[in-house]
């Protein structure tokens, strides 16, 4: 074999690499400001990550990096790191029974006006089957339905204002509601589905970080869906966060939490109504 042959096709840059000092930098830094606690089988994964973002950024080192970001709170790359470390695993009609439990809820206040917060919405599965199940519950018999999907992840919050995805992942739908509910794409967009207009319009979309210190909400919602996100939270930053939910739910709201989340424990502001669904006590 002559050396052309041997020589790979194209070169990998070399990363810079964090050392541990920049790790525990780096984890203290993103858990101020998102409040994920990273664990154990990630802190490797952030290495590699945190030296793949320092040389896209033009610098030599992590610790460089890490300065710069330290410095700068308003840098575009805290976007691309959050993005990078927060997980957005969510699908259509997750956990299917608590959309049984909101659609009965809804079909009780047909005649109020009806605002829900997903307060972690990632790239809108959750929003929209929210939205659906409101307007399935509801339809023309209340035009006052709105849902606030926010997130801090403004790269899943701009897939999720799209609204498009594969057919694949349009696979829990019913399909009578993917009829109802979602246009299919032609062309160049076969095999995907969009969201009709008039469910996306029921939706204001907007960057929100649970840790921050205010919200930038300035109404009471009939329910709030947290769901799948204070797993990846400290408890003290659980119940910080659980407090200021309860005066954010009218009297009867209701509060929606992942599968294997607890709040039982964390406060006693929120009393379990079953099914991980919880009402201000
Ligand atoms: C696993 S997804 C859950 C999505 C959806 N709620 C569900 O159950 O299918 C967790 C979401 O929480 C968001 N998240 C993480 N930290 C956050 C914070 N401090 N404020 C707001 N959203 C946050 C992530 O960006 C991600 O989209």
């Amino acid at each position: 074999m002559n050396d052309a042959a041997a020589r790979p096709f194209f070169s990998l840059p070399t990363l810079p690499k964090a050392d541990a000092e920049d790790l525990h930098r780096a984890v203290t830094a993103l858990r101020r400001r998102t409040g994920i606690v990273l664990g154990e089988h990630k802190i490797d994964m952030a290495g590699r990550t945190l030296g793949l973002h320092a040389h896209r950024a033009g610098m030599s080192s992590v610790r460089e990096y890490l300065t710069m970001i330290e410095q700068n709170v308003g840098s575009p790359e805290w976007n691309q790191l959050i993005s990078a470390f927060t997980v957005n695993h969510t699908a259509f009609f997750r956990e299917k029974y608590h959309f049984e439990i909101l659609a009965e809820f809804c079909e009780a206040r047909k005649n109020k006006p009806l605002s829900v917060w997903c307060c972690a919405s990632s790239t809108g599965e959750e929003p929209y089957s929210i939205a659906i199940t409101m307007h399935e519950a509801c339809g023309r018999a209340n035009a006052g339905m709105s849902v606030l999907a926010s997130d801090i992840d403004v790269h899943a919050l701009a897939r999720a204002r799209k609204g498009v995805y594969t057919m694949d992942r349009a696979r829990p739908i019913r399909p009578e509601l993917l009829r109802r509910y979602f246009l299919r794409g032609a062309g160049a967009q076969a095999g995907m589905v969009m969201i009709k207009p008039f469910i996306r319009e029921m939706i204001t979309f907007e960057e929100v970080n649970l840790v921050d210190a205010s919200w930038p909400i300035k109404q009471k919602f009939d329910a709030i869906f947290c769901r799948n996100t204070m797993i990846y939270f400290d408890k003290p930053t659980q119940t910080r966060i659980l407090q200021r939910f309860a005066p954010l739910l009218k009297p009867g709201g209701l509060l929606f939490a992942g599968h294997s989340e607890n709040f039982t424990y964390l406060t006693d502001a929120f009393r379990l109504k079953g099914q991980t669904v919880y009402t201000a006590a």
